[in-house]
């Protein structure tokens, strides 16, 4: 573990993608042994995202997920976890004033994670966690943890006035620290707007090819969650099947 007070140099392996010539890869991982396949496959980033609740714990959102969980999902990614740049995910209600932010922050740091990220544009938390030499990802566009007040999962960016706030927050996130922001749901234009007009990388889900990387929740892309397949995700192995074929193969062998 790399102390928040050192420079990580894994760090380094998020740059613009301008600059580093091919996109920035990033997927999401819960356990141990996903977290050591992604980074022995060469992955920049892993994501220990608050997706758990729902492709793991199978809680409806994300919203009842603890920092306890993420704490203990965290960990195992980072057992696994040699070159990528492992983010642990603040969990809903886990960063309501700077002071619990931190707290939290530096939680996730100890067991593992080189860097932190949380949903929306909350600056004073931004600035307490990069302050105290925190790597902090930013989180806009549609933003999960708050799926009950919304009502629903809505794309952003289709109004003028929601593009402005898009592009506002993101500007406030790089402003404050932020050393690279996910772009979740929003209209491609918008994304590829935001990622012209910020130094900071872009890391799109949903939110069309414009950004410098993408990232995936792991399950989309290995078709193990075959509940829900988000329309942009194109999964490119269907491990649900396989795993009900070699079930049933056992089964009927003994
Ligand atoms: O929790 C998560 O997996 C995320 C990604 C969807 C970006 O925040």
């Amino acid at each position: 573990m790399v102390s928040p007070s050192t420079p990580n140099p894994k760090l380094a392996r998020l740059a613009k993608r301008t600059r580093r010539g091919k996109p920035l890869s990033a997927l999401t991982a819960y356990d141990y042994p996903t977290a050591r396949l992604l980074d022995e496959a060469g992955i920049d980033l892993i994501l220990v995202g608050d997706s758990l609740g729902m492709v793991v714990l199978g809680f409806e959102d994300t919203t009842s997920v603890t920092m306890e969980m993420m704490l203990h999902h965290t960990a195992a990614c980072a057992r696994g976890t040699e070159e990528a740049v492992l983010v642990g995910d603040l969990p809903f209600g886990s960063y309501e004033t700077p002071e619990a932010a931190l707290a939290n922050a530096r939680r996730l740091i100890d067991v593992g994670a080189d860097a932190v990220k949380f949903e929306g544009a909350l600056i004073p938390q931004v600035e307490a966690i990069v302050a105290a030499g925190i790597p902090f990802i930013g989180h806009v566009g549609m933003l999960p943890q708050h799926v009950r007040e919304e009502g629903g999962y809505r794309k952003k960016g289709k109004t003028p006035e929601q593009a402005a706030t898009l592009l506002d927050d993101a500007r406030a996130l790089e402003n404050a620290g932020a050393v690279a922001l996910v772009l979740e749901s929003m209209v491609a234009d918008v994304a590829t707007a935001i990622t012209d007009a910020i130094a900071i990388p872009t890391i799109g889900i949903g939110a069309g090819p414009g950004c410098d990387g993408q990232i995936l929740v792991i399950h989309d892309l290995l078709g193990s969650f075959p509940w829900f397949r988000p329309s942009f995700a194109t999964p490119r192995a269907d491990l649900a099947a396989e795993t009900t074929r070699a079930v049933r193969e056992y089964i009927a062998s003994l």
